[in-house]
Order: structure tokens, then sequence, then C-alpha cells
């Protein structure tokens, strides 16, 4: 059959055909989708949660499974080494500069074409919709991420995260899950973390065993593969979300309490410099986004990020990406290089998505400088453990400053310290807004204005408990109030 993109001279003719059948023991994946525990939480009893040191018992294993799966999983497995054999055929007969301009639909019925042909030849009989599966699959490999498309094309699941060929963990709803879905081998794993990262035009071997990109959908990517990665490679994914939560979406998840949203409005608006602290996967970089919507629409915002997250509403918005240095360690354009440029460049505010390192001083002397109102993330477990990190990054940074020095120019910049949390139930919420007041003595002084109050648990493992102002009036009312926010004071009450 010809078709225009299937090679002239099709080289299947001269490789010579494996028999798939005859897949050496060693390459079989040892644990099947099918039979791989899971790590979804089980409903637990209606006892109250008590701590327990004895050993739970371990997920049934393979050996316990009824024969009836064990059927199933070899037909699985059977299936896996056919389509990697029907992958080479297709990567063997497909002209892939035709495959560029090819439609969705063509390709999707040369793929069909290519699979029944070799299906029929290597004699393998497969339900319809194992076939579509199977061919779905195979588009999957050639246009996409292979094995990884279905869980990016899954609206509810947020992050991926891939710990060798045969573990792929998804997070949903705040909760770590195995999947069904797995990679052939390492091979293969690294052959899509291969396409992914030189689509971007970097490179990930042995000499450069890890490597941060950002995916055509805008998702951030990390792999590391072995073997500085020791049991396969790793790799991790938090899926974009063209639907960036806002306030109200927070609000109504239980992120923060609606009074916590009126006083953050009036902190954001009268250009408080606002750190989100948390830790990772908390929700900084959402809670930073939903923040900036109380940015007026007339000043001037510029983003600074390692991958660009961000999608702030406003009209004058620039956007910036660090870059990191090429193959031959040229061309790095650090978070500090777009920080320092970006003063020359007459913003109302500025956004760095996370501060982890040098970069630190500048966004410390533009919140100090006429850039007020700026905010940025930073990762740390409570509000005083923010400052410490601040303390820390501008000790690393070389900088030869006293201590009492270091803390005064951060208490001057920093007006807010927003603590997000991922609670063990999964549950993020924001756990504390804390205000920086100034110093006495050495000490950096501060005043917790909301917290989240965990009153228990419930038996299925939920958290229990409700937002509470502290009784203590913020330290910014006059400010707030002279910007026309004029919050009552009960909002600070203890409920
Ligand atoms: N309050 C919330 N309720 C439900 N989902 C949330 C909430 N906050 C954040 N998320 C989701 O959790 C995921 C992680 O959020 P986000 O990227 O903001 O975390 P982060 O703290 O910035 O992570 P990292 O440390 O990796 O930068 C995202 O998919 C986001 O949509
Ligand atoms: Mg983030």
């Amino acid at each position: 059959m010809f078709s225009r993109y299937r090679k002239d001279t099709p080289p299947a003719s001269d490789t010579p055909k494996r028999d798939s059948r005859a897949v050496p023991v060693h390459e079989i994946a040892s644990v099947s989708p099918s039979a791989q525990p899971t790590l979804t939480p089980q409903p637990r009893p209606a006892a109250p949660p008590q701590r327990s040191f004895k050993a739970t018992p371990k997920p049934a294993g393979i050996s316990a499974q009824p024969a009836a799966n064990d059927k199933d999983r070899r037909r699985k497995q059977r299936i896996l080494e056919v389509k990697s054999e029907l992958h080479t055929r297709l990567l063997d007969n497909l002209n892939l500069a035709a495959l560029d301009t090819a439609s969705e639909a063509e390709l999707r019925a040369e793929i069909a074409s290519i699979s029944a042909e070799a299906l029929s030849e290597i004699n393998f009989a497969l339900t319809s919709e194992e076939r579509l599966t199977l061919n779905q699959d195979l588009y999957f490999e050639v246009r996409g991420l292979g094995p990884l498309e279905p869980l990016l094309k899954d609206d509810t699941v947020n992050d991926i995260l891939v710990n060798g060929p045969n573990r792929v963990f998804v997070e949903r709803n705040g909760k770590l899950e195995l999947s069904d879905v797995t990679f052939k081998d390492e091979r293969h794993l690294l052959r899509i973390i291969d396409k992914i990262v030189s689509a971007v035009g970097r490179r990930v071997d042995e000499s450069n065993p890890y490597v941060d990109a950002r995916l055509a959908d805008g998702s951030r990517f990390n792999a590391m593969v072995p073997p500085v990665a020791v049991d396969g490679s790793l790799v991790s994914i938090r899926k974009f979300k063209k639907e960036k939560l806002g306030i109200n979406d927070l609000v109504g998840f239980g992120a923060f309490s609606e009074e916590m949203a009126m006083y953050l409005e009036a902190a954001v608006a009268t250009r408080l410099n606002v750190i989100v602290s948390g830790g990772t996967g908390s929700g900084k970089t959402t809670t930073l986004n939903a923040l900036s919507s109380f940015i007026d629409n007339s000043e001037r915002i510029l983003t600074i990020e390692d991958t660009a997250e961000l999608q702030l509403q406003q009209v004058h918005v620039g956007r910036m990406e660090s870059r990191p240095p090429n193959v031959e360690g040229k061309g790095a354009v650090t978070q500090r290089d777009c920080l320092r440029n970006a003063l020359r460049m007459r913003p109302d505010r500025i956004i760095v998505g996370e501060t982890r390192g040098e970069e630190v001083i500048d966004m410390l002397q533009a919140m100090n400088t006429g850039h007020d109102g700026s905010m940025t993330t930073i990762h740390a477990n409570s509000a005083r453990d923010a400052v410490s990190r601040l303390e820390n990054m501008i000790a690393m940074s070389g900088i030869e400053m006293p201590l009492r020095a270091v803390r005064s120019q951060i208490a001057s910049a920093v007006n807010l310290i927003v603590q997000a949390s991922r609670l063990q139930d999964g549950s993020r919420r924001m756990v504390s807004i804390t205000e920086v007041t100034g110093m006495e003595g050495d000490i950096i002084t501060m005043q917790e204005v909301f917290r989240f109050e965990r009153t228990g648990l419930e038996p299925n493992g939920k958290i229990l408990g409700h937002f509470t102002g502290s009784g203590i009036r913020s330290h910014y009312s006059d400010r707030f109030r002279r910007w026309g926010y004029n919050l009552p004071s009960s909002l600070y009450d203890v409920v």
C-alpha cells in the first residue's frame, strides 16, 4: 500500500524482523499496572485516629493475586511488548518529514493501517477496544509524549511524578496516587524525556543529568536521568492550568476566609510588600497569582520567573523568564539579571515567582526603594522560617553585612508573610497571615493577624478547623484607612 507518510523504500525488508514474542525475560517489566498497589488512602475506621507503631500490612503483592489477574497481567504485558514492536516498525516505516504536515486524521489512519498489517503479520489478535487503545497509544508515541499524554490531558491531575519506568504517580486533590501508566522500560522513558528536552533545544545525558524545561502547553518539567537518578529516570511535571484559581475559587475551596480575602485585598491595593511562603506544591504560585488580581489595572507590573507560570490579568504586564546556560555553559540569564534589568524598566511593581538565591538582595532593595507593592514567594515552613531563609540567602550571596543590618533591611522591606500549606488531607490552605511590624533590638517583630485553627480530624482523615483572626488589629490599619479601605475591626476577631 502506498502512502506519502510511508518511506519510499521501507527498510522493513533489510531490518531483520524481531519476533516480539521472544522478548528476553529481563526486559519484561516485573510489575504490571493492574497489580500495583495504590497509594490512594483507604477510608479510615470510625475510631479516633491514634498513633500506632505497628507495621501496617503491605498491600497484596503480585503473588497473592488470583490466577485470573495473573492471566490479565500477562496479556497486558504482551500488549505492551507488541506496542513497543509496532512503535519500532512505525518509526521505520513512516516518513517523519511528511508527518509534520500530516493532519491528525491522516496520521491516525496511517497508524491504524500499519498496525493492522503488523498485527496480522505477527498473528496477534486484539479485541476492537484493545486495538483502539493500541492505536491511540501509538499515535501519542509518534505525535505526543507517549504514556504521559493521557495524564497531561486529564484535567483532574495537577502533578505527574515519574519514578523510573514502572512507577508513575499523579497528584489529584492534593493526594498522590499511583497511576496505571507505565513505560515499557527505561529506554522508552529516556526517549520521551529526550523528545521533550530536545524540542526546547536542551540536552540531558550522563554528563548533563538533569534539566528544567517548559512543555509546549506551559507545564513545568524537570527530569533527572541515571546514574544520578539511581532507580531509573525521575520526572516531575507541574501541569499548567489555563484557568487559574482566583480569589473567589480559593475562598470557595476553603483556602482562606472571606475576612482574609478582604484583608489581602487592602494589603495588595495599598502596596504592602508581600511574601507568600510555603512548602513545595503548597499553592504559593497560585496564591501569588490570585493576589495579583487586586493590583490596579493602571499599574505597570513586571514579572520574573524561572518558569513562566503567573498569568496576570492586568493590561500592563511585562513577563520575563530566566534562562539556564546552553550546552556550552554559556548564555545564562539569571533571575537576578532580569531583576536588575527590570529596575531600569520603570515598573510600578515587581513580582518574582520564587526568590531562592542571590536575587534576594535586589528584591529587598526594590521593595525598599520605591517599588513597594512587590511580591514574591519563598520556600519556608512558617513566617519566622521565611525570615531566616531570607537572612540565609543574603549570607549565601556573599554580601558582608552585620546581622542587624540584614534584619533591618528585611524588616523594612517585607510587610506581610502569607503562609501557604498543603495539609495531610491534601487540602491547601493559608494557615497564617503575619505582619512584620519592625525591630526590637536585634529581633524582627511580627504579629499574626489571621490563622487556621485546627480542631480535629474526621474519621475519613479530613482535617477539621476554621479560620480566625488573632484579635489583634492590623499594624497597617491606618494605612488601609488612608487609602480608603475601611476594614471593620471585627475582621480580626477571634472566632
Ligand atoms: N487552594 C487550592 N485548592 C486546590 N488546589 C490548589 C490550591 N492551591 C493550589 N492548588 C493547585 O495545586 C497545585 C500546586 O500549586 P502551586 O503551583 O501554586 O504550588 P507551589 O507552592 O507554587 O509549588 P512549587 O513549590 O512546586 O512551586 C496546582 O496544580 C494548583 O492548581
Ligand atoms: Mg510555585
